[in-house]
């Protein structure tokens, strides 16, 4: 195997996956649409392409030997601004890549497809998806169930993955760590709702380890599950000023679930390396050396950034586009 497409590389997640597998001598190619980003300047093969562009899509698989999957809509408030367009890009798309490519799959699900559960939950676990995110990713994992396909479901990124890619800031180990530079203060509402969470750049060892295995299905991936109010004292940790203002307010996002990854570790060995206070520490030096200017652009938030753009995505407009 030597040719790997990495569809949506151009992400958060993406950066961290293209660059381990481009230092493992593979030869990397990134198809992205680019939505977030004004260029793509990483010295990588790049074809920039929406994955509901099927023809030019299809001549990219006929290159590689492995698809890693990563483009998608991602997070519950940005899938919910547009249900329609999320069903396209999320679930349609992977239905038409099951129907289109017989080679190696790498498919990345969430661990939000659990929903609220208080057991420990493994892959045989009965799913709740709470949001369109959670489940047109559920709906997407089931067209690839005949395939050649690895399905990870992650937990909650943290940290960063590398020099190039956006930085995301609306997940909740970088949000916190964000605010506590920000504002010296976060608030907690509830608190007692667990996330599984995991280093953005152990989601690219665990990719490379797959791409020329047989192992097929879902695996869990995390490496640990957090008590949102134990991780908000993590934080403090870093930065020992922190005032932690906690309400018993319900949380508006009703998730709550613990992860089992016992799968990955027993059949691939899989444990993951980078701690959260490695992530904390990543996130306060990138911000208190003001490597981002803005910490509250939109830019870094994808339902802040699609909530002004997503028409841009429409799929009308893709069409029209497609046409011309
Ligand atoms: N970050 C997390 O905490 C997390 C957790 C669980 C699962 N995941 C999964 O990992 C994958 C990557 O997430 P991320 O955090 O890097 O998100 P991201 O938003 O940073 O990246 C998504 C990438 O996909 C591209 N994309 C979106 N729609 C596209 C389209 N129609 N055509 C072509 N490219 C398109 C975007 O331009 C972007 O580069 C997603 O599938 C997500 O569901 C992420």
């Amino acid at each position: 195997m030597k040719n790997v497409l990495i569809v949506g590389g151009a992400g958060y997640v993406g950066g961290a996956i293209t660059d381990l597998i481009q230092q493992s001598n593979y030869n990397v190619r990134v198809y992205d649409a680019l939505i977030y980003e004004d260029s793509f300047r990483k010295p990588v093969d790049f074809v920039y392409g929406d994955v509901r562009d099927h023809d030019k899509l299809s001549e990219q698989l006929k290159w590689a030997d492995a698809v890693v999957w990563l483009a998608a809509i991602v997070g519950d408030g940005a899938c919910q601004l547009n249900p329609e367009l999320t069903k396209s890009i999320n679930q349609d798309s992977v239905a038409w890549l099951a129907d289109n490519y017989n080679g190696r799959i790498v498919f990345m699900s969430t661990c939000s497809v659990y929903g609220a559960q208080n057991k420990e939950l493994n892959e045989n676990s009965p799913t709740n998806p709470l949001s369109i995110y959670a489940e047109t990713k559920l709906n997407a994992e089931k067209f690839l169930k005949h395939k050649n396909a690895i399905i990870f479901r992650l937990g909650t990124l943290f940290g960063v993955g590398d020099l190039y890619s956006r930085i995301r800031l609306d997940l909740v180990v970088n949000i916190l760590t964000v605010r506590a530079y920000l504002e010296g203060q976060i608030s907690v509402f509830g608190g007692d709702q667990f996330r599984p969470l995991l280093h953005v750049k152990d989601v690219a060892r665990a990719v490379l380890m797959n791409l020329e295995t047989d192992h097929k299905g879902i695996f869990n991936l995390a490496r640990q599950n957090v008590r949102i109010m134990d991780l908000a004292y993590q934080v403090r940790m870093h930065f020992p000023d922190l005032i932690i203002d906690h309400t018993d307010m319900p949380f508006q996002d009703t998730r709550n679930y613990r992860v089992s990854a016992k799968k990955a570790e027993e059949t691939f060995s899989f444990r993951s390396i980078h701690s959260v206070d490695e992530g904390i520490e990543e996130l306060k030096y990138l911000v208190e050396t003001k490597r981002i200017k803005d910490l509250k652009s939109p830019r870094y938030s994808n339902q802040a950034y699609l909530k002004e753009h997503y028409e841009e995505l429409m799929i009308e407009k893709f069409k029209e586009v497609e046409a011309a």
